[in-house]
C-alpha cells in the first residue's frame, strides 16, 4: 500500500505533482485565463462583497492559512486575518455578517477548527471551508467550500495536504481578485498559466531528491535548526522547522529573516544551520544581508532559492536550486524540499517517520 516506499510521507512527498494536477485540474482554464470553483459559485456574491476574511486552522493548515493572507491581499485586495482555531474560540471575537471565515483542514475533523467555524457562523459570517476528507464534519459544517483533492494522506506529517491547501488558497485568491477587479488581467493570465505547470516544477525539485539525502547526513546529528523566510516563504520557514521538529525530534524555529536580530541571532555559531527560504523577489537584497549576517557568526547556510538566484547560490554553503516561478506561486516549490531534508533526518535518526511519538493524524480532542 505503500507503492513501494519505505514509508507513507515519502509516498506522499513523491506523489505531490499527481495530487497538485489532481487539484487544478478542471479548475483552471489557461486558455480563457480563468478559474471555476464549483463549489463556491452560489456564495460568490456573498465572497465578493465581504469585508474582511478571517482563516482559521491549527499546524499545518494554519501555516497555509498565512500563505493564504498574503495572496488574498495581494490579489483581491481583501483584508485578512488569520487566527490559530484554538485562540480564536476562547476569545471575544468581534464578527459581522459582512466577515467571512473560512477554516482549513485536512482531516475535516480537528475539534478546535470546527468549534472555531461554529463561533464565527452563530455571529452570522458566511461559513467557508478547505477540506481534504470528503464528507467530513467541516465539510458537512461549513456554507460551502473547496476540497483539495490530494488522496488519503496516511503519514502523520502533513505534506501534500499543504501543497494542496496552498493551490486551492491560490486559485480563490485568483477568482476573487478578478471578480473584484484587483487584478490585472494579464497578470492573472501568467499565473493561470504559471500555476498549471507548477505539477511539472515539483516533479523537477523531486528529481534531485538525492541532493537533498547527502545533505541530510550531514546534519543529521545538528541539536537545532532555524528557518528564516520572507513575504509568502515566512509561512514555509514555520512549516519547515514544524517539519522536522514532528518527525525528527529535533529543535527548529522558523523565523520571518528580520526578526533573527531581533533575539534568534543569539543563537546562532557553527552548530547552528540555518535555513534561508529565498525564492527570488523584492526583498532579495534583504536576504541576502541576513545570510551575510549569519555567515559573520559563523552559521552554515542551506538555502533554498530560485536556481536563477546566483547571488544566494554563491553565498551559500549548501543549496537547494528550484525552477524559477512567480513570487505569490513559490510556497508550492520551496515546501518540497523543506519536507524531503526532514523526511531523511528523521530516516538517518532512527525516528518512526509516519508514527511520531506523541502525535496523531487528527486531533478530534482538545
Ligand atoms: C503537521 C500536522 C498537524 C496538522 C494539524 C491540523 O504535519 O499534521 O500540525 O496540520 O493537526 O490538522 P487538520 O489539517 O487535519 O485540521
Amino acid at each position: 500500500e505503500k507503492g513501494g516506499y519505505p514509508h507513507f510521507m515519502l509516498k506522499e512527498i513523491f506523489e505531490q505533482p499527481r495530487a497538485l494536477a489532481d487539484c487544478l485540474r478542471g479548475r483552471l482554464n489557461v486558455e480563457n485565463s480563468s478559474v471555476q470553483l464549483g463549489g463556491l459559485t452560489d456564495i460568490m456574491d456573498r465572497l465578493e462583497g465581504a469585508e474582511r476574511l478571517i482563516i482559521a486552522a491549527c499546524g499545518t493548515s494554519w501555516h497555509s492559512g498565512l500563505v493564504g493572507e498574503y495572496l488574498f491581499e495581494h490579489l483581491a485586495k481583501l483584508p485578512v486575518e488569520v487566527e490559530y482555531a484554538s485562540e480564536f474560540r476562547y476569545r471575544e471575537p468581534l464578527i459581522s455578517e459582512d466577515d467571512v471565515m473560512l477554516v482549513i483542514s485536512q482531516s475535516g475533523e480537528t475539534a478546535d477548527t470546527l468549534a472555531a467555524l461554529r463561533t464565527a457562523r452563530e455571529r452570522g459570517a458566511l461559513a467557508l471551508g478547505i477540506c481534504n476528507v470528503v464528507g467530513s464534519t467541516i465539510a458537512r459544517d461549513t456554507d460551502a467550500g473547496v476540497y483539495t483533492h490530494a488522496g488519503p494522506e496516511i503519514g502523520v506529517a502533513s505534506t501534500k495536504a499543504f501543497t494542496t491547501q496552498v493551490a486551492v488558497l491560490t486559485m480563490m485568491a485568483i477568482l476573487l481578485g478578478q471578480k473584484r477587479n484587483t487584478i490585472d488581467s494579464a497578470y492573472a493570465a501568467r499565473l493561470i498559466r504559471e500555476l498549471n505547470g507548477i505539477p511539472e516544477k515539483i516533479e523537477k525539485i523531486l528529481d534531485h531528491s538525492e541532493s537533498v539525502k547527502n545533505m541530510a547526513e550531514l546534519f543529521t546529528y545538528a541539536p537545532n535548526f532555524l528557518y528564516l523566510g520572507r513575504t509568502y516563504n515566512f509561512p514555509v520557514a514555520l512549516e519547515g522547522a514544524l517539519k522536522l521538529k514532528e518527525i525528527s525530534y529535533i529543535h527548529a524555529e522558523g523565523y520571518p529573516a528580520a526578526e533573527m536580530k531581533h533575539g534568534p541571532i543569539a543563537l546562532i555559531d557553527k552548530m547552528m544551520p540555518v535555513v534561508v527560504i529565498a525564492a527570488t523577489d523584492h526583498t532579495n537584497d534583504k536576504m541576502i544581508s541576513n545570510i551575510e549576517e549569519v555567515k559573520a557568526r559563523g552559521g552554515r547556510i542551506i538555502a533554498i532559492t530560485g536556481e536563477e538566484n546566483s547571488e544566494v547560490i554563491d553565498l551559500a554553503e549548501f543549496n537547494c536550486p528550484i525552477p524559477e516561478t512567480e513570487d505569490c506561486l513559490s510556497p508550492l516549490l520551496t515546501a518540497i524540499p523543506l519536507q524531503l531534508l526532514s523526511y531523511y533526518i528523521a530516516v538517518n535518526r532512527g525516528c518512526d517517520v509516519d508514527q511520531p511519538r506523541n502525535l496523531a493524524k487528527s486531533v478530534t480532542v482538545e
